[in-house]
């Protein structure tokens, strides 16, 4: 018999510390969709209410920070359709979570490129951000129009206009002054990546952050990802020996 989730919660508590920050990268909306013959944005709407689900099970399982990835720079390229439909997706979570994700105690804070929103989806993000401000319980950052890469190029752009403008040196420039000016800067580094879907790679996500993350790749699917698999991949994580290149005391 499989274990349930609760049961899964239990061992998880019992086992060990649980990883602070999670980063999540949200994959395989369009497969599941295309194994059951329906458009690809059924996928998507699919996937929404896996979100909901991992942000119950991270509350569950005291995660502290939650960073997902729900639509990257690259996504912009899909066709106008499927852009359009996941921009509405966005903002019918918004319109339709913010009241309960406020309830859980929830902070949702939105990581990215804003500029090419449409005032629509501004509004939704800035609506959801004002509302959950209070909350305590769980940070749950959520990247929008995201690529590690155009992150990384602001924050050198950043630094560069201090230093010309004369308030930074170039020799004070170091790894803290660096990650200070990325989206991330007031949640730190993931301690875990989860990929469903299968793909073992990065897709331009936290580069920088995930630097000494634990890996962990499921073969399932989004839409299909519950909070059994949340609590399988943390109690994965809690079997991994850490160094961060150093040797391990024996
Ligand atoms: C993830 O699912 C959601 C987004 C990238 C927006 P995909 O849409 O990438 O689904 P697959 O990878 O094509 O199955
Ligand atoms: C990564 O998935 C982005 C999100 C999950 C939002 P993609 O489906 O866009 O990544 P690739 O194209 O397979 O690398
Ligand atoms: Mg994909």
């Amino acid at each position: 018999m499989t274990p349930s989730a609760d049961d899964l919660l239990s061992r998880l508590k019992l086992q060990g510390a649980v990883p602070g920050h999670v980063a999540v990268i949200m994959d395989g909306n369009g497969r599941w969709a295309q194994r059951r013959n329906l458009p690809r944005t059924a996928g998507h709407q699919a996937g929404m209410a896996s979100v909901r689900g991992l942000t119950e099970a991270g509350i569950q399982a005291g995660v502290s920070t939650l960073t997902i990835f729900a639509f990257s720079q690259e996504n912009w390229q899909r066709p106008q359709e499927e852009v359009d439909a996941l921009m509405a997706l966005l903002q019918h979570y918004v319109a339709t979570q913010s009241a309960e994700l406020t309830a859980q105690g929830v902070r949702v804070r939105v990581l990215g490129d804003r500029s090419p929103l449409s005032a629509h989806a501004l509004k939704a993000v800035e609506f959801v951000e004002s509302e959950t401000e209070q909350g305590r319980v769980l940070a749950l950052n959520i990247c929008i129009s995201y690529g590690a890469r155009a992150e990384l190029t602001r924050a050198a752009r950043l630094l560069s206009e201090e230093v010309a403008a004369g308030r930074l040196a170039p020799a004070d420039i170091d790894e803290a002054r660096f990650a200070e000016r990325l989206y991330t800067a007031p949640w730190g580094d993931p301690d875990l990546l989860i990929r469903t879907s299968g793909e073992f790679r990065l897709s331009n996500f936290l580069l920088w952050q995930l630097a000494y993350a634990e890996f962990y790749v499921t073969p399932v699917l989004w839409p299909d990802f519950s909070r059994e698999h949340f609590f399988e991949a943390l109690l994965d994580y809690q079997r991994r020996d850490r160094r961060f290149g150093r040797v391990v005391n024996e």
